[in-house]
């Protein structure tokens, strides 16, 4: 499945949204996501979640803890530092090795990623790191059209200083993946949890990279978060390990609502592979801007934990009291990103649709990741007691799920702002609320109404909840 070329090309499957520009409007107008630093005119790169944006961003780190800890057996969690020994760095390669080609223009001094300049961007990795590539193909600078200089190597990594003395002997980095902190911990976490192979470690946190050209909103961040899984396997399983992993990983964006079409495996050629990588395949999402990586998934043999025995002379061996062999575990890897997958889930949960001659706008967000679970809205908010039930109501649904009251616009309004957001459900207290004991529950996607006794109300949301879950 997996050495097949992908399927798809840009121009065949649409993109959810066709301009970008429509997502990041309705991040910041919305709440969701906002330029970082903004009144001191941004900082490239670094971006920051608002209200809804955060509720959204935590779900999906939820949801995505939750496939790969909470129901599983055999992976358990960490949360290890984001400064390291910097010799942690050394031995992963990440000093040597995590470099992007760039290349500068001699007259406006811009800076580029090679692969990313027009006419570059199908060139090999091999290609990429030859010294003659911008003469051969008399690259110029888009900007300017300045000559563009050779290529050289940039390293990725953060430093910063330990201490209150900035000398080198107390430079540190910023981690640039949550990996490394899975090996370092290899043995610790085994022992403590006496997990025999296969097992895995899972964890979530931030990532920083500085990146050469960042950009596309969220989608290239120096600042950036991780849901990282480093499954340890016995060598001999390693293959059929790797390919049940991307078969689980795509999947997982499936059961929250990506549409399947808009989803892709691609293999990376083998002068495409990362240091560290035998084998590696993107989980890629057609973003407006074009087929991209959402996760991948790495075969890294025994490379990780061999250096790290090596460099530290901590035995890293794993003992198979089964076959009573000593060895060093091999690692699947699977990398993904909660910035990435929340930006896919927002844009290809994005609808427009003529409602009665105006544009319903909606995110069809799975009910798990919506930042709002339900909207308790009165028809009237001049009659004090249909206030006060609604206030009731939303206290009710708060002690279980993410629930708001808004009475700032008429109804049809206020069902369009929720719509706007991905509630799944409103309801609505009106006059006859009153009377019989009952609200009318509305289904975001349908527009369906039914009228549910208030008694029932929480019921009614969390099972629909759990339903969604579920299926
Ligand atoms: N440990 C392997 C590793 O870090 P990666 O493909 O470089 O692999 C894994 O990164 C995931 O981290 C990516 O698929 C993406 O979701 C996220 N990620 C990486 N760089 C990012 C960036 N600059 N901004 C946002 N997310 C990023």
């Amino acid at each position: 499945m997996t050495s097949s070329p992908p399927v798809g090309d840009p121009d065949e499957v649409a993109p959810a949204v066709a301009a970008l520009d429509t997502i990041v409007s309705l991040s910041k107008r919305r709440g969701f996501v906002f330029p970082s630093s903004e009144i001191y005119g941004g900082i490239n790169a670094v971006w920051d979640y608002g209200p809804l944006g955060v509720e959204l961003k935590n779900n999906v780190k939820r949801a995505w803890w939750r496939a790969m800890i909470q129901e599983r057996d055999d992976i358990v969690g960490l949360d290890a530092g984001i400064l390291m020994h910097p010799q942690v760095w050394v031995t992963s390669g990440h000093v040597g090795s995590f470099t992007d080609p760039l290349v500068e223009c001699e007259t406006d001094h811009r800076r580029f990623r090679l692969d990313e300049l027009p006419g570059a961007e199908n060139l090999t990795a091999t290609e990429l790191r030859d010294p003659g590539i911008v003469e051969r193909l008399g690259l110029r600078c888009p900007v300017d059209g300045g000559p563009l200089s050779a290529p050289r190597r940039f390293n990725l990594m953060f430093r910063t200083f330990m201490g209150p003395v900035e000398e080198d002997a107390a430079v540190v980095y910023l981690r640039p993946e949550t990996a490394q902190g899975s090996y370092v911990n290899f043995k610790n976490v085994q022992q403590s949890s006496r997990k025999k192979l296969p097992f895995g470690i899972a964890q979530i946190g931030k990532s920083f990279r500085n990146e050469i050209s960042p950009g596309n909103f969220v989608f290239r961040m120096r600042e950036f978060e991780q849901m990282e899984m480093q499954y340890f396997v016995r060598p001999d399983e390693a293959a059929t390990v790797f390919e049940a992993w991307l078969g689980r990983r795509r999947a997982w964006y499936e059961r929250y609502g990506v549409t399947p079409a808009r989803l892709r495996l691609r293999e990376h050629a083998p002068d495409e592979l990362a240091h560290y990588a035998k084998k590696a395949v993107d989980v890629e999402y057609r973003f407006p801007f074009g087929w991209n990586e959402l996760e991948g998934i790495h075969n890294r043999g025994d490379f990780d934990l061999s250096r790290h025995a090596e460099a530290s002379g901590e035995n890293l061996e794993y003992f198979d009291p089964a076959t009573e062999e000593h060895f060093i575990p091999w690692i699947v890897e699977t990398a993904g990103g909660p910035d990435r997958a929340a930006f896919t889930f927002l844009i290809d949960a994005y609808r427009e649709e003529e409602v009665r001659g105006e544009t319903r706008v909606s995110l069809a967000l799975h009910p798990d990741l919506a930042p709002y679970k339900v909207a308790v809205l009165p028809l009237l908010k001049k009659r004090p007691e249909i206030v006060d039930l609604c206030h009731r109501i939303k206290a009710d649904l708060q002690r279980h799920t993410m629930a708001v009251y808004d009475d700032t616009a008429a109804i049809g309004k206020l069902y369009r702002r929720q719509d706007e957001v991905g509630t799944p459900w409103c309801v609505t207290v009106d006059v006859e609320s009153l009377e019989d004991g009952a609200v009318t529950v509305r289904d975001r996607d349908t527009m369906a109404q039914e009228r549910v006794p208030v008694e029932g109300v929480v019921r009614l949301i969390l099972d629909r909840l759990d339903a969604a879950r579920a299926g």
